[in-house]
């Protein structure tokens, strides 16, 4: 099925092109597949989604449209990249989560999981508080880049050790309502 949002192949970003990588139709397909994964683990559970500020909101938003079971959703707000493309490798927690997760079942939901550093520090803050489990859900892993260890339990798609862009994702704040991901063009 097509879509109607706007799907170019390329796309121009604080002065950077940037070409398209993942579309619209293989992100679409694999939210369906991560939402039966999702709807199976956790059936008679009522988990609560944490989405990670800005940048999980569409992949959030979508993914729990495809989870029919009992659950909640809440939000916490990082920074770790500023406006630049590498990390600056200090976590930031800009907004902490509302609700009361003791003897909860969390699903921290991020865009992406690059060193790990930001994962990292969500799992440890999440235990502070007894939950009955912490998951963890994003989007895109870029396996090469890590240097902090953090289980990740469900993954949209491995990627390269790329900067990219789109679907929730930014470069120095913009770009993040792109419908499909895009890739820095070195070229
Ligand atoms: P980590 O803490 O190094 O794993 O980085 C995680 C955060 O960095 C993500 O939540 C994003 O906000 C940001 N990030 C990492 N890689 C990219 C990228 O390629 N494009 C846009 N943001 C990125």
């Amino acid at each position: 099925m097509s879509s109607h949002f706007y799907q170019p192949e390329t796309v121009t970003c604080n002065g950077e092109k940037f070409k398209l990588f993942i579309t619209k139709e293989q992100i679409d397909e694999r939210m369906k597949q991560l939402g039966v994964q999702l709807n199976r683990d956790f059936e008679g559970k009522k988990p609560i989604f944490i989405g990670i500020l800005n940048g999980a909101f569409i992949f959030l938003a979508d993914i729990m449209r495809h989870v029919t079971i009992p659950c909640e959703v809440d939000f916490m707000k990082l920074s770790s990249y500023g406006d630049e493309k590498v990390s600056s490798g200090q976590v930031t927690e800009l907004k902490h989560i509302d609700a009361k997760i003791e003897d909860r079942h969390v699903i921290l939901v991020e865009d992406i999981v690059d060193t790990g550093l930001s994962m990292n520090y969500m799992v440890k803050r999440m235990h502070e508080n007894n939950p009955a489990s912490v998951s963890v859900c994003t989007l895109l892993h870029k396996k090469v880049a890590t240097k902090y260890e953090v289980q990740l339990d469900y993954v949209g798609f491995e990627i390269p050790d790329a900067f990219v862009l789109g679907y929730g994702l930014d470069y120095a704040q913009e770009g993040r309502n792109l419908s499909q991901i895009y890739v820095l063009d070195k070229a």
